[in-house]
């Protein structure tokens, strides 16, 4: 099978549905959060990915901070995401962007419940709310679920299950097929963050279909795109892809450096 994509084609045991095709390319999301400090250095990073990455099969988002998303210019095969965005259509909310505001500066992917943003107060409620207003507006939202602390007993695979339950209350079936999922578990994430591992991923990519397919039907669960994001370097990207089985990555830190952020999609990439 082509390196860089996925395929699911071995599930045809009796207690699987039938055989599954979905072929997709792999998906690096680069979450540049409260970065860089200047227009020009967005624009540097941003063009300096773009001329790293021409031969890649994958797709690339780069998300921006909402100053610097009218300065640089998406292109079919590097798109721009948003980091957030107001679930309310206009009005007055000091200090928010609204989703027409970000359609209409080319934006097609929005994160939407990452942990950074819940930990200001954000709930699974408003999570919901932004997620189908995301999907209204025809752009893919990318939701973040991930565990504080991962306990020996399992209770976190309770906390992913109503987060992910939670997030998604009122997405049809029709969207979920949009919708991608970012596991993100905050221990992982940021600053001494400790990596999970690709075996961690692969337990919670499962788990996380089987969730998603109890809502939706096991076909729907079993091609939803997950994505893992924390601390990811372009050193140990691809074991999460290749041994857990991600369709993607959601990358902070590594994706500050255009130069880091395309070794990172190309080490994934190479056969
Ligand atoms: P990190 O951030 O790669 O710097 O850990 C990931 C994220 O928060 O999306």
């Amino acid at each position: 099978m082509e390196r860089g994509r996925i395929g699911f084609v071995e599930a045809s045991g009796q207690d699987r549905a039938p055989d599954i095709l979905v072929f997709m390319s792999y998906l690096f999301v680069g979450n540049w959060k409260m970065n860089p400090g200047s227009g020009k250095e967005a624009q540097k990073l941003w063009k300096e990915v773009v001329s790293r990455t021409k031969k890649t099969k994958s797709t690339i988002v780069m998300c921006p901070s909402f100053p610097h998303i009218a300065l640089v210019k998406p292109s079919k095969k590097i798109l721009l995401g948003a980091q957030n965005a107001s679930k309310e259509i206009e009005g007055a909310y000091t200090g928010q962007a609204s989703l027409s505001m970000l359609k209409d500066l080319r934006v097609s992917y929005v994160i939407v419940g990452h942990s950074e943003v819940r930990a200001l107060g954000e709930t699974d409620e408003v999570v919901s709310k932004k997620v189908r207003a995301v999907l209204k507006k025809g752009m893919t939202p990318i939701v973040c679920v991930g565990e504080t602390l991962r306990d020996s007993q399992g209770v976190f695979f309770t906390t992913l299950k109503n987060q992910i339950e939670n997030s998604l209350f009122g997405v049809t079936k029709e969207q979920i097929k949009k919708v991608v999922i970012a596991y993100e578990p905050l221990w992982a994430i940021g600053t001494g963050g400790i990596p999970a591992t690709p075996h961690d991923v692969h337990e919670v990519a499962i788990f996380i279909r089987k969730v998603i397919g109890d809502l939706y039907g096991r076909t729907l669960g079993d091609s939803v795109r997950m994505l893992y994001g924390g601390s990811v370097d372009k050193d140990n990207a691809r074991a999460f892809l290749d041994e857990g089985m991600a369709q993607g990555l959601l990358v902070g830190r590594a994706s500050l450096n255009g130069k880091t952020f395309s070794a990172l999609i190309d080490a994934c990439s190479k056969k």
